[in-house]
């Protein structure tokens, strides 16, 4: 059912409080990828140039027991966010009590206030209802844009909504849905998904669920090894979950009596001494078909690049998630770099599912091109297996 936007309710003098995620990386006070705060721009913008006065709630990282520890402080995002959106940001030392109070009050319209780290409480993540409606009593509406933290039910995402008369999405959440939901239920077609990934247990659920909407699945990444071993085929050394044959052959039986083209590498680049932290392979070559013992698949081969991309150039929608293979290191790198390529230059909805893929399109240079990038990474999962977000179950339906 669709929920209700920032555009069905009026702001103006009131007290607006927005859930963004704005848990960005940050080192020693830098912020090396600010897209989460670029991505809440145009909601932020919307409601203060319309005289909300904006008090935005974040967690940051994962402050062990609620502790507050300096190092998860919020104050350096609000300097990124103020020279982003060219205004000044205040700035709240905690997001209840006290002093979240004072400087709402001191408030004027379209003023933005940014809250400390709300996951210095440890009653944020119980969910805690009494904390969720000292949150509440900051706002006279509630607005959550928080995409990335929409599947977990804490007390700024889904608790504070029991306490306020009026709660909304964003823009933000609603392109999300847009992209994640709407275009890949009703896609243009053909609609290609290319999965990757080190695990075929975290992605089996999106999988069942991509293989109702799919015309063709491309697999690629680690997970690639626990299917060839479902066809009965060798992996040599690669990291492969065996238990979990079963469930990719029975992907494939799903694949084959849908009549959905579920296409696996068939040919790979082995190493045989991989090195993760270090960032080496030893020595590496190509094989099509099986993988011999003592060798492991660092990334998919260059007849899969091909194979991938002609069927990447053919598609009207395409959905990304996963790399292809160990793309931090430059020599096995290559397959991951070829799919953002091609799903850069396909003419078609391309939608990158957040995550590594994101990452990865960003360093190829080609983020630009793309229809749309998600902001979440186990958010963006979990909606694209159907589960439903509580964070945005939480919101007003139209
Ligand atoms: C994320 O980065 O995936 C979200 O901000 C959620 O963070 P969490 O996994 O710590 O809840």
């Amino acid at each position: 059912m669709a929920i209700k936007t920032i555009d069905d309710i009026s702001v103006s003098g009131k007290k607006v409080l927005v859930r963004v995620d704005f848990n960005v990386p940050i080192k020693g006070g830098k912020i090396s990828d600010d897209s989460r705060i670029v991505a809440a721009l145009p909601t932020l913008r919307k409601l203060t140039g319309d005289g909300g006065r904006v008090i935005l709630m974040s967690h940051l990282g994962r402050p062990k027991g609620g502790e507050r520890n300096p190092e998860f402080s919020l104050a350096p995002v609000g300097e990124a966010l103020a020279k982003l959106i060219g205004k000044p940001v205040g700035f709240a030392k905690d997001c209840i009590g006290p002093d979240a109070e004072a400087a709402v009050a001191a408030m004027k319209d379209g003023d933005i206030l940014l809250l400390e780290n709300v996951r210095y409480y440890k009653e944020e993540t119980d969910n805690d209802a009494a904390f969720a409606q000292k949150l509440a009593k900051l706002g006279d509406v509630y607005v959550n844009d928080a995409f990335g933290t929409a599947h977990r039910a804490h007390a700024s995402t889904e608790g504070v909504t029991r306490f306020l008369p009026t709660n909304v999405c964003g823009y933000l959440i609603e392109k999300e849905l847009a992209y994640l939901g709407d275009k890949t239920a009703n896609p243009d077609r053909p609609f290609v998904v290319i999965l990757g990934g080190a695990k075929v247990s975290d992605k089996i659920t999106v999988i069942d669920a991509l293989l109702e909407k799919a015309d063709a699945i491309l697999i690629g990444g680690a997970m690639a090894y626990t299917f060839r071993l479902a066809q009965g085929g060798k992996v040599g050394n690669s990291l492969a979950e065996p238990d979990k044959v079963d469930v990719a052959r029975s992907a494939l039986e799903k694949a084959a009596a849908k009549g959905v083209k579920f296409l696996l590498p068939v040919d790979n680049m082995i190493c045989d001494a991989l090195d993760f932290g270090g960032g080496t392979l030893g020595n590496t070559r190509f094989v099509s078909g099986d993988i011999p013992d003592g060798w492991e698949g660092v990334d998919i081969g260059p007849e899969t690049i091909e194979l991938y991309r002609k069927e990447v150039a053919g598609a009207k929608t395409v959905l990304w998630n996963g790399p292809m293979g160990i793309f931090e290191i430059k020599e096995s790198s290559k397959g991951t770099f070829a799919v953002a390529e091609a799903v850069a230059n396909a003419d078609c909805t391309s939608i990158i599912g957040g995550g590594d893929s994101v990452k990865a399109i960003k360093k190829s240079g080609h983020g630009d091109k793309v229809s749309f990038m998600s902001t979440g990474g186990g958010a963006s999962l979990e909606f694209l297996e159907g589960k439903a977000l509580p964070g945005v179950v939480a919101l007003d339906s139209k």
